[in-house]
């Protein structure tokens, strides 16, 4: 049997991840030691090598095949775009891909006036504003701290996510309209589900079953 390899995106969506694994029986307990430089981690038993990655890469190494299966949320997954099978919805790290800025930046998004939009995720900003609302924006890539634009003048809105909202609450921003929704979701690359397809089919079973629960 060989191994099958996970790309787990990094932070607070890698620890659900393990949690939610664990309920199934796939443990990793090299993973646990907060110590380690190691960069994958191996259970011998399941024949199971894992592997923590920033975000964004996810995506492109279960494409190429590097990894067999990833975990990361739909927002990484719009905004890479890459040629892999999204197959379960995994529930955890829910929030919303919103529009948000002041207020008074509401009536520019009714009037689909020409205005300036920055965001960490100009491709899902941008299907969204010229493929759904119809509106000619000016896109402006940001690496983070969106909700610094609007009040520094940088742009009237940005496209960001937004899951409790108290950030934009304590900086005087709201939600203007809701792109989508987003959770935590598994990948897979598209050979991978033919020449795995028993085994990867009975972890999707068997982590919808706990999923249910
Ligand atoms: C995310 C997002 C918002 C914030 C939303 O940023 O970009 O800034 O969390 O969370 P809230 O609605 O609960 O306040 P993150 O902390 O990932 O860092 P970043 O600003 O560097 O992207």
């Amino acid at each position: 049997m060989r191994y099958l390899t996970f790309a787990l995106g990094k932070g607070r969506l890698a620890k659900q991840t393990l949690a939610t694994f664990e309920k199934i029986g796939i443990t990793c307990q090299e993973m646990k030691d907060k110590d380690t430089r190691k960069l994958i981690f191996v259970n011998e038993e399941l024949k199971l090598k894992f592997f923590l990655a920033k975000g964004p890469d996810v995506p492109t190494y279960v494409e190429y095949g590097a990894a067999d299966i990833g975990v990361v949320g739909k927002d990484t997954i719009l905004e890479e775009a890459r040629n892999i099978y999204e197959v379960l919805d995994l529930g955890f790290g829910s929030c919303r891909m919103c529009v948000c800025g002041p207020q008074e930046a509401k009536e520019l998004l009714q009037h689909h006036e020409l205005i300036r939009v920055a965001t960490k995720y100009p491709r899902i900003a941008k299907d969204y504003f010229y493929n759904k609302k119809h509106q000619t924006v000016e896109i402006i890539k940001l690496n983070g701290s969106i909700e610094l634009a609007p009040i520094v003048g940088l742009s009237e809105v940005i496209v960001d996510i937004v899951e409790t909202g108290s950030t934009l609450r304590e900086n005087g921003l709201g939600v203007l309209e809701e792109v989508c929704p987003l959770s935590a979701r598994m990948v897979v690359n598209q050979i991978s589900m033919k020449m795995e397809n028993e085994r990867i089919t009975k972890l999707i079973r068997d982590l919808k079953e706990v999923l249910s629960d």
